[in-house]
């Protein structure tokens, strides 16, 4: 399938800064198809790997309110955050929620930020897709560098695929999933205006070669309509 570039997505396009936290945290779940079941697989892989009192370091690129690093928070609580959003007023929900203990924040654009501490875990849960795909792919070489050897990104987003039928049956079940789930109009014309303009899918495929060309094996751990979580270990 051939993909389209775009420009990647600005803080002022994605309009993040009129919600409330709570808002938010209920829209997202509702609007992201899966949104829960991308969760509970991350927490059984981190699980998997990791003791519970184990102090690993973990960055979380596109923390908006904090709702995934509270969850990995719950299970490893000696866990180190260092997480970035370019959002003021969405860094500022994931300060309220997560305090100031064991935890950096970064204001700022993910792909241009310099990250220097080794990593055990690297988290994105719908963020990337917004970057242009030549970002995405070099954010990927950014991610394989700062892992430690043996070290994940558990990356869970919005995703095409390459077959152009299975593609588009994908992006259907997703905009039917947005008018079964958004509560008022005007949420669902946001979103949909979000998911129709701002995003910027790549293909599954393409993303798992340029986590492969990074230096990562990779894996599916879920896949269902637009919504995929890939487990890329740093070899
Ligand atoms: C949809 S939220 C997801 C938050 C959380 N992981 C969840 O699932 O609830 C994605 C966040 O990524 C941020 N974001 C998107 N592109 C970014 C970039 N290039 N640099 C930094 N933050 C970015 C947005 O501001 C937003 O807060």
């Amino acid at each position: 399938m051939k993909e389209r570039e775009k420009q990647p997505a600005t803080p002022t396009d994605l309009n993040y800064h009129y919600y409330g936290k709570n808002r938010y945290d209920k829209d997202i779940v509702s609007a992201i198809p899966f949104h829960r079941e991308i969760h509970e697989s991350i927490l059984k892989e981190l699980r998997r790997r990791f003791r519970p009192d184990q102090a690993i370091r973990v960055l979380e690129l596109g923390v908006g309110t904090g709702l995934t690093a509270s969850l990995i928070r719950a299970a490893f609580p000696n866990a180190e955050f260092e997480v970035v959003d370019f959002s003021s007023t969405m860094l500022a929900h994931a300060k309220k929620r997560l305090g100031t203990k064991k935890i950096t924040y970064r204001l700022g654009d993910f792909s241009k930020i310099l990250f220097h501490s080794p990593c055990d875990a690297v988290i994105a849960v719908i963020g990337i897709h917004h970057l242009s795909h030549s970002g995405k792919r070099h954010l990927f070489e950014k991610i394989a560098r700062l892992l430690k050897p043996g070290g994940i990104f558990l990356f869970g987003d919005l995703m095409t695929c390459a077959d152009e039928k299975n593609a588009a049956e994908n992006s259907a079940l997703h905009y039917h999933h947005l008018v079964e789930h958004t509560t008022t109009r005007a949420m669902l014309r946001d979103w949909a205006h979000h998911h129709m303009f701002l995003n910027n899918l790549a293909t599954v495929e393409n993303q798992e070669k340029w986590l492969r060309d990074a230096g990562c094996t990779v894996k599916r751990l879920f896949s269902k309509w637009n919504t995929v979580l890939l487990l890329a270990t740093k070899q």
